[in-house]
């Protein structure tokens, strides 16, 4: 693949959809191609399925919730991200396979194998270029541990969200091109942390041929 593959990573309200879009506007200026999306959703028939798994109030049991998001993924890599890459551009991506592992597996208790086993057939073995995580101190809930916000997922319980933050850091120690970001720091000092991440890793050495 020519182009190259950014996901953001990690809980709810962790600040990673600001950083996707302050990196998507960093990189137009540079003069890249590029596309910025998420998960679940990113097209016409991802976004229906995210309504579907995000809906508050369905009763949605474990594995089929994880064949949703994996249909959803599946969808979203072969339609957008993978032609995307083929033409050249950067992917911006909030969300991709480590969701599943830390909400599905670590938080929802469901056997990692497995979720890798679908993970790798949704995304055909399609890896990420750079993954960062943004970890938050659990400072958006309320006293008595309850979200303050409210999507299906976001009404878990303390321990489903502690188990999906263990998760985050067991994967970024493991995972190749992956990185843990203090989402407690300043906006402005992220935005440079990432910058110079996407240098590091060469992302914005891409030829010049696929500048626009
Ligand atoms: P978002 O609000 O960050 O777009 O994500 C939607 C919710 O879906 C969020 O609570 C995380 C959850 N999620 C999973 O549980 N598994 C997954 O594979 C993905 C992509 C998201």
């Amino acid at each position: 693949m020519r182009g190259k593959f950014i996901v953001l990573e990690g809980p709810d309200r962790c600040g990673k959809s600001t950083q996707a879009k302050l990196l998507y506007n960093y990189l137009l200026e540079q003069g890249f191609d590029v596309v910025l999306t998420r998960e679940p959703g990113g097209t016409p028939a991802a976004e229906k399925i995210r309504q579907i798994v995000l809906e508050p109030d369905l009763d949605i049991r474990p594995v089929a919730e994880l064949m949703l998001y994996e249909a959803s993924r599946a969808q979203h890599t072969q339609e957008k991200i993978i032609p995307a890459l083929q033409e050249g551009k950067i992917v911006i991506c909030e969300r991709y396979t480590m969701s599943t592992c830390a909400y599905q597996g670590y938080a929802r208790g469901l056997d990692l194998d497995m979720i890798e086993t679908l993970n790798n057939i949704a995304t055909t073995g399609l890896k990420p270029d750079l993954t960062l995580v943004f970890l938050m101190s659990d400072k958006y809930f309320s006293s008595r541990g309850e979200y303050l916000f409210s999507d299906r997922l976001e009404r878990e319980d303390r321990e489903f969200r502690e188990n999906m933050r263990r998760g985050y850091k067991n994967m970024v120690g493991r995972t190749e091109n992956a990185h843990l970001i203090d989402a407690d720091a300043d906006v402005d000092v992220i935005r440079e942390k990432v910058i110079a991440l996407l240098k590091q890793h060469h992302i914005t050495d891409l030829c010049p041929s696929v500048k626009s």
